[in-house]
């Protein structure tokens, strides 16, 4: 059927969902005014600011800026895509789905998959009972228990046992396979070719852990040896069902009680992981031996407004978790973090002190941004030349904050924590296309550049304009006098304006020099004046194209403040129930984003 009837489909829900309802089910929603409020379900608040509109049928959060319609909720609420939700909806409101049109080609693959999830399960199957049933399985069984996972747990969790030989073969599961499936099985890797080999199990002698998605299809495994030996663990291969940066192992049987209390706790290993359910401890989840990443943040982002990292305490642990945090500001989801004392992991921790002083622990969490300025603080003292480091570093942390309110807030906290100017933090927020912090150090000229330490965009302008001051009109022109306001380009730029105001279009750039006050001004000039050519490509490229690529940048800047102006104005509209307004200026916000979109994120050559 033609995707005209999904259209059409889509809209008969839209037009028998009621938007209230759906939203209802998950969020305490109080009239207020021609609007319901209630606690954000996608951040966590404690004074309501996620409000909905029976009438436009929309849901909007001043808080996060979540919004969007009652597909968009059920999609970040119920992390489904789209047709998912669809499918959701309309069932619950009676609609009827057309069938859904697909190419051959992708119902090739999704038939696929679909096989693929069937063999995964039923290896699965049979690890599992081998563990339970098998006289083969007595050494796994004493492993475990000796590890106080009891059997509840491992039923739970479908926990098996992969044996060593059987039958005098490496092949107790393909052994069981179909033909068909065992082709399956080496794309999978639970099977391994080698030439001339008609295949061999992979995992042997292993307990065997399914790891499931967020829907519970078993994605693939991961297998520890029984006791000491390398491989410690052996894991699935990536494969179009696999992906280990994209799951979280527990997160498919702890995802109830993590949703209902808003928090997860991120340990590192399955084991780790296992002994806190073994004790009733129900928030856990482990990444599959790999660096947090965005993809699982975003796999707890609909269940939790809090994720606690509970990491050993030792050299590797404080690295991990100093490294996650530009993760969780780009997701904006809190992170917290509490250390183990070493040598202890969850696991050991819990076996000698029991789980009470675990969750104490957990409790006293601290923010994840503090202890990251602590970490660096211990590194690198502070020393005035510890704080230059230390300020380096921050930078990227800063610039990695998605929202410029967000930037400014951690500017300002990072800045009264070792008493510094937030704008340092602030001077060079363009972080995908200026270069590397090392190379800005090393393009620094002697003189101290005191107002502000300029590196990145500004910095280049501002050389920009001390060089080539006949440009500066057409600077002007796109407002680079606003850009600069508040750093130590400004003196020099209320120079340039003066002398251009005396009708002087042919400014030298020794003429500018001369007519500075002396001053840090004055200094900064005549150091990006006598910048040696090689450490700056300045020199090296032509203007008009360095011109260009500022005039650009600067309209994206403008543009990207008038959206965050215009949504501010959104804000007040919709507080004083200014309809035609909110209209309007939403209008225009979504003019001025589209016209970013094309201006594109191409940045600076520095
Ligand atoms: P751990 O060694 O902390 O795992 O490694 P664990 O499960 O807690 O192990 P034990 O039983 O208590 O000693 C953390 C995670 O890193 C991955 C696994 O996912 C493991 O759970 N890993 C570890 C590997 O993928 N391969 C390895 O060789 C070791
Ligand atoms: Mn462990």
């Amino acid at each position: 059927m033609s995707s005209d009837s999904w259209e059409e489909a889509k809209e008969l829900v839209k037009a028998r969902a009621d938007i209230v309802d759906i939203i209802r089910e998950h969020v305490d929603l109080k009239r207020s005014g021609f609007r319901y409020l209630g606690l954000c379900p996608f951040h966590h608040e404690k004074t309501p600011s996620f409000t909905v509109h029976p009438d436009q049928q929309f849901y909007h959060c001043f808080g996060c800026k979540a919004s969007g319609d009652v597909f968009s909720f059920m999609m970040e609420f119920h992390h489904l895509d789209f047709p998912e939700s669809l499918k959701v909806l309309a069932q619950r409101y009676q609609v009827e789905l057309p069938e859904k049109s697909r190419s051959p080609r992708q119902r090739e693959q999704d038939e696929r998959r679909k096989q693929m999830y069937a063999l995964n399960d039923k290896a699965a199957d049979l690890y599992h009972c081998y563990l339970l049933e098998d006289r083969g399985a007595e050494a796994a069984r004493r492993y475990l228990q000796r590890r106080n996972i009891p059997e509840s747990v491992q039923q739970r969790y479908r926990l098996g046992y992969a044996p060593a030989v059987q039958r005098g073969g490496w092949n107790f599961l393909s052994a069981q396979l179909s033909e068909a499936e065992r082709q399956l099985a080496v794309e999978l890797g639970l099977q391994v070719v080698r030439e001339k080999s008609s295949g061999y199990d992979r995992f042997r002698d292993r307990i065997m852990c399914p790891i499931y998605d967020s829907r519970g299809r078993v994605c693939g495994f991961g297998g520890r040896i029984l006791g000491d030996g390398e491989p410690k663990y052996l894991n699935s291969p990536e494969s179009p069902i696999y992906s280990k940066s994209r799951l979280l192992f527990g997160l498919y049987q702890q995802r109830e009680a993590i949703r209902k209390q808003r928090r997860a706790v991120l340990v590192e290993g399955n084991f780790d992981l296992l002994a806190l359910v073994a004790r009733g401890f129900e928030l856990g989840v482990a990444p599959l031996g790999t660096a947090l990443t965005r993809e699982q943040l975003r796999l707890l982002k609909p269940l939790a407004d809090e994720i606690v990292l509970l990491f050993d305490g030792d050299q590797a642990g404080l690295k991990a978790a100093e490294r996650s945090v530009p993760l969780f500001l780009a997701e904006q989801l809190s992170g917290l973090v509490a250390l183990l004392p070493p040598p202890h992991d969850p696991d050991t921790f819990v076996t000698q002190f029991g789980i009470e002083p675990l969750a104490e622990l957990i409790e006293r969490a601290g923010p994840l941004p503090e202890f990251a300025l602590a970490q660096l603080v211990d590194r690198y003292g502070e020393t005035l030349d510890g704080k230059f480091k230390i300020i380096e570093e921050l930078r990227s942390l800063v610039a990695a904050a998605p929202s410029p309110v967000q930037r400014d807030a951690m500017a300002k906290h990072f800045g009264d924590r070792l008493n510094f100017d937030p704008e340092r933090l602030l001077a060079e927020v363009i972080p995908a296309d200026s270069r590397s912090s090392a190379e800005a150090r090393a393009g620094r000229s002697n003189v101290p550049l005191r107002k502000a330490d300029l590196t990145g965009a500004l910095k280049f302008i501002i050389t920009f304009m001390v060089r080539h001051p006949r440009y500066f009109s057409r600077l002007l022109e796109h407002r680079v006098d606003d850009v600069l306001a508040g750093t130590v380009g400004e003196t020099i730029c209320i120079q340039l304006k003066a002398l251009h105001e005396q009708g002087r279009d042919s400014i030298e750039p020794e003429e500018l020099f001369s007519e500075l006050p002396r001053g840090e001004e004055r200094a900064l000039v005549a150091s990006l004046l006598t910048e040696a050519s090689d450490s700056s490509p300045m020199l090296r490229d032509d203007p008009v194209q360095q011109l260009e690529d500022i005039l650009n940048w600067l309209d994206r800047e403008r543009m990207k403040k008038r959206s965050e102006i215009l949504m501010r104005g959104i804000k007040a509209a919709e507080m004083s129930g200014d309809f035609a307004k909110l209209n309007e200026l939403m209008q225009e916000k979504m003019e001025v984003d589209k016209d970013l979109k094309q201006v594109g994120i191409g940045g600076l050559r520095l």
